[in-house]
């Protein structure tokens, strides 16, 4: 027993300093808030306690509105509270029933919004070069309760929307698009945000441009603007009418006061994250068994994931083990989209779940490990990461 305790004791010391060594090493997140000057911040504040408006539609709130509509090229943007009442009110406002054509390659929040409108999800697979759903199997989707198609531009690639449209038309279907890592993502020169009925943004601390929780739909009429208003604000179209039983999902004006100065960094948090790729994909091509997407022809892209894929046959370590591996170093991948959501209890037992209707994106969900990518990472920490993934 003694000599058991002393032999156990003795093993500690090398796994400690292991330990030791590791609280030494700075922690590299997957990603960091774009959060903006505090002294800037104040002063929106101080506006804010001056006017005493706090929220429904407040004057920061529509100085955003008008910004944002400016900055990404778009008619008309309605701000919500956070991305996913946007998109469960986005299916609301369409009136949107039956079936939804989905990508089962994207956050859970995207077939959970279509679940709480009592719709049934039915899952497509994903393009192999794109992840995004791929057009070529949509049509066999199509059943005659098939209401819409919810396109997501993962990882803020466009998904075929030409093609997407062409099959919507032809079926008499909607599209609304899950664009909440497409924020400033133009194709040929034109936001990706015009494309579909309505297309939804999430503005969460996570994503490249945040307002800290908060969301929106760009839609192109002021019609439909309108309606989105009234949905968002309990049905209210008026002072004492209610059009709709709707829903509160409003931004406030401390949120909305943080989203407009965070437009004025944007841009240099989007070339900082280009940089970034630039050195990741410089690096990576030399390790055999890691791939990665390149930049789409004709799009301006925000930078924000940078997904790898492990081929454990080639790089001789599986996805998991590298993760791990960087974990134990303090650098925090994540493996966005993985578990895959049609594999959730709430979705496993659909038809459209079984893995052979899904393989490209089982096989994604499989091989994924997205690497810290955020406008604070310098030098350093990318080539950290870029050794770790070398050894
Ligand atoms: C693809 C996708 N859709 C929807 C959402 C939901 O957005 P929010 O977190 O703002 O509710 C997220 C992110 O959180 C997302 O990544």
């Amino acid at each position: 027993m003694e000599k058991e305790q002393i032999t156990t004791a003795s093993s500690l010391i090398s796994p400690l300093n292991e330990v030791m060594h590791d609280i030494e090493k700075k922690q590299i997140t997957v990603t960091t808030p774009l959060i903006p000057p505090l002294e800037e911040y104040i002063s929106y504040l101080d506006d804010i306690w001056k006017r005493k408006w706090l929220t429904n539609n407040g004057h920061y709130h529509q100085e955003l509105e008008k910004a944002l509509c400016e900055y990404l090229g778009v008619k008309y943007i309605s701000l919500f509270s956070n991305g996913t009442l946007a998109l469960i009110t986005a299916l609301q406002v369409l009136r949107i029933t039956g079936e939804v054509i989905v990508t089962p390659y994207s956050f859970v929040a995207t077939t959970h919004a279509i679940w709480w409108n009592g719709i049934k999800p039915v899952f497509v697979d994903v393009d192999p070069v794109t992840l995004n759903l791929d057009p070529n199997k949509i049509e066999a989707a199509i059943t005659p309760n098939t209401t819409a198609i919810v396109p997501v531009h993962v990882y803020g690639n466009p998904a075929n929307m030409k093609r997407i449209e062409e099959i919507a038309d032809i079926y008499g279907l909607h599209v609304i698009v899950d664009a909440a890592h497409a924020f400033a993502v133009e194709q040929n020169g034109q936001s990706i945000l015009n494309y579909g009925d309505l297309s939804i943004l999430s503005f969460h601390a996570t994503k490249t441009y945040s307002t800290i929780e908060g969301g929106a739909i760009v839609c192109h009429d002021e019609k439909m603007k309108h309606r989105i208003d009234y949905l968002k604000n309990f049905g209210f179209a008026g002072e004492t009418t209610v059009v709709a039983p709707g829903i509160n999902a409003k931004m406030d004006e401390v949120r909305a006061a943080y989203g407009l100065l965070n437009l004025k960094y944007i841009d240099a948090a989007i070339d900082k994250r280009h940089q970034v790729a630039i050195r990741y994909r410089e690096a990576l091509k030399e390790i055999p068994g890691i791939s990665f997407m390149d930049d789409m022809r004709g799009v301006k892209h925000n930078y924000s994931y940078f997904p790898i894929f492990v081929d454990e046959a080639v790089y001789g370590m599986s996805r998991d083990a590298l993760y791990q591996k960087m974990k134990d170093d303090n650098v925090l991948g994540r493996r966005y989209f993985y578990p895959l959501v049609s594999t959730f209890p709430t979705y496993k037992g659909l038809e459209s779940s079984k893995p052979s209707n899904l393989p490209v994106a089982t096989k994604a969900a499989e091989s994924v490990i997205c690497l810290p990518l955020h406008h604070e990472l310098n030098e350093e920490d990318v080539e950290r990461i870029i050794n770790l993934l070398k050894q």
